[in-house]
């Protein structure tokens, strides 16, 4: 196997393969996914957003019941892995704080945190703690604000950067305007966190940038690469693999998705988000409703009073294939994967792709 791509070094962790798997909730990432990509030298990623959804307490014991569930996904995983694993925490998560102690107390390698600015990630970890930690942002400016305010108050900056542009899958943190426009590709936003993070690089902190959303070939990475990314993140193609956690019905929407079935939806939380439109996106927006009870009120800006559903339980009932009552959370090029393969094989192909772009530069 080819395998000589630059590697990605976030502090003293080195992935051979400069590739991040995207945290994707609700229990689409979880350790089978992580450990796999980890396993063939990239990071993987344990998404925590309902990670305790299979549990038996869950609707009467949240915040414990997600504890629980996220101790032993990360235990399943580093037994699975020698490799590098992160969990994704959302700011937004109203059990955030206890999500990150008990990732810190589980030695997880990597923090990875956005849906809004984590700007005060670092006052949970303990100064012997090796965990990093990695802010997701959309700008520039927030890079900024990032770097300055952890400067200040923390004495450190981000072990490394996550900038996730607008065709990534999921809850995005643009206006529905900002999507299609050329002002925000993700290639302007990726120089645009490296010129806000060149100050610090040059008092002598390496933090690494990371191109995420819309990254589906290698001929992507190389690109990245040439515009001054240390590595990428990706969500989409990591989902059609047979080691991803979501069940066969839910990888089997973006194999038969058309260009035209990728939309945008105005989520409950107050993003907007991206979706394989199905009938249920449909019946939402003839103006049904799904009755539903918010028993523990999960993400801070959820606006679950006027909400037509739920969007945590549309998103279970997703990832366990019940799209009666879900749908599909995806990225803007979903729509081009045509096969569920290994992670294995999507990992070798993208190094291959990589070195082709190379030679023909
Ligand atoms: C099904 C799905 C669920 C996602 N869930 C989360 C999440 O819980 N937290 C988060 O920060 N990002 C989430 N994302 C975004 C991914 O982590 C990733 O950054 C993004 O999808 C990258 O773009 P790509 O899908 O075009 O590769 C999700 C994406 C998808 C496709």
């Amino acid at each position: 196997m080819i395998n000589n791509l630059k590697s990605l070094c976030i502090g003293e962790l080195t992935a051979r393969i400069p590739i991040i798997q995207g945290g994707m909730g609700v229990g689409i990432s979880m350790s089978g996914l992580a450990a796999a990509v980890a396993n063939e030298g990239g990071v993987g990623v344990i998404a925590t957003a309902g990670i305790g959804m299979n549990e038996p307490d869950f609707y009467r014991n949240f915040a414990e019941s997600n504890m629980r569930a996220l101790r032993e996904e990360i235990r399943k995983a580093r037994a699975a892995t020698d490799g590098i694993l992160g969990v994704n925490i959302m700011v937004a998560l109203t059990n955030f704080a206890e999500m990150v102690r008990t990732a810190i107390e589980e030695g997880i390698d990597i923090i990875f945190s956005g849906a809004g600015l984590p700007l005060n990630l670092p006052a949970y970890r303990p100064r012997e703690s090796r965990t990093k930690l990695v802010p997701i942002v959309s700008s520039g400016r927030a890079a900024a604000m990032l770097c300055k305010r952890w400067l200040e108050k923390f004495d450190c900056v981000p072990d490394a950067l996550v900038v996730e542009g607008p065709r990534a899958g999921g809850h995005l943190g643009f206006k529905v305007e900002q999507l299609e426009n050329p002002d925000y590709a993700l290639e302007t936003l990726v120089t645009d966190v490296l010129e806000a993070v060149r100050p610090y690089q040059e008092s002598g902190s390496s933090i690494p940038v990371i191109a995420a959303g819309g990254v589906y070939t290698g001929a992507d990475i190389h690109k990245f690469f040439q515009l001054g990314a240390a590595g990428v993140q990706m969500g989409t193609r990591f989902v059609a693999t047979d080691e991803c956690d979501a069940s066969r019905e839910f990888k089997e929407t973006y194999v038969n998705a058309r260009a035209e079935d990728i939309m945008i939806i105005k989520s409950p939380v107050g993003l907007p988000g991206r979706v394989i439109r199905n009938d249920f996106i449909d019946a939402v927006g003839r103006g049904e409703k799904e009755p539903f009870a918010c028993p523990y009120h999960c993400i801070v800006t959820c606006d679950y009073q006027t909400s037509p559903y739920c969007i945590a339980l549309a998103l279970m009932n997703a990832k366990k294939g019940n799209f009666r009552h879900g749908f599909p959370f995806a990225g803007a090029n979903a729509y081009r994967v045509d096969r569920i393969i290994p992670v294995k094989e999507l990992i070798d192909t993208l190094v291959r792709e990589y070195h082709q772009a190379e030679c023909s530069s």
